[in-house]
């Protein structure tokens, strides 16, 4: 939708494509209902956001946040439009964009610890195993979840779910944080 307002912090106004961290161009994403009609959810979204950058999007549910967010993310393809980090092309996942999703996105088979260590093992793959450790405790203690470090995502609160994926996100040390 157009109707999504991207609010930024007051100190960083427009950046300008410059210093941009990311810049998104002309965004449209189309899904095909069941009778083949189109459905517009995002149509001609342009934004940039700037290094040390933290913008908000505010919209009415429904309205395409987390569709732009997934695009960001690489996990969705836009219809059409372009988005860009540093200057080069998004087109899949990436361990400089990590995604705090709004359904938590935790395997339930793994404990908290395991979840973080997971994607710690993902993105530093010749890091030592002491170092791994020492950044999945840092992390398990940042979001004050020692207590609950061996429990799985079915024994956590909502709020507590939230915060292993902002552990997890943090853990990889993203040069962008997506929180839906
Ligand atoms: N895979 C899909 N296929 C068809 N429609 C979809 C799909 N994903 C999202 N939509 C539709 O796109 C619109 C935007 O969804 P989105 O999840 O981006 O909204 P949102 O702004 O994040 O809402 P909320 O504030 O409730 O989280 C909704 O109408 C939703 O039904
Ligand atoms: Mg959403």
């Amino acid at each position: 939708m157009t109707s999504m307002t991207p609010s930024t912090s007051p100190n960083s106004a427009n950046t300008g494509n410059r210093n941009a961290l990311l810049s998104i161009e002309q965004i449209v994403k189309t899904y095909r209902k069941p009778n083949g009609d189109q459905f517009v959810v995002l149509n001609g979204i342009d934004m940039t956001i700037g290094q040390q950058e933290y913008v908000s999007i505010i919209g009415h549910s429904g309205c395409g946040k987390s569709t732009l967010m997934r695009i960001v993310a690489g996990l969705e393809k836009p219809t059409s439009g372009l988005v860009t980090l540093e200057g080069k092309a998004i087109r899949k996942p990436g361990a400089e964009r990590m995604m705090v999703f709004q359904g938590y996105a935790l395997l339930p088979w793994l404990t908290v610890r395991e979840n973080i260590r997971m994607a710690v093992d993902e993105v530093f793959k010749t890091m030592s195993r002491a170092d791994k450790i020492a950044i999945v405790n840092e992390h398990i203690n940042m979001v004050k979840l020692s207590a609950a470090a061996d429990k799985y995502p079915h024994e956590l609160s909502g709020g507590m779910k939230q915060r292993v994926g902002v552990a997890r996100a943090l853990a990889t040390r993203p040069k962008m944080l997506l929180l839906d």
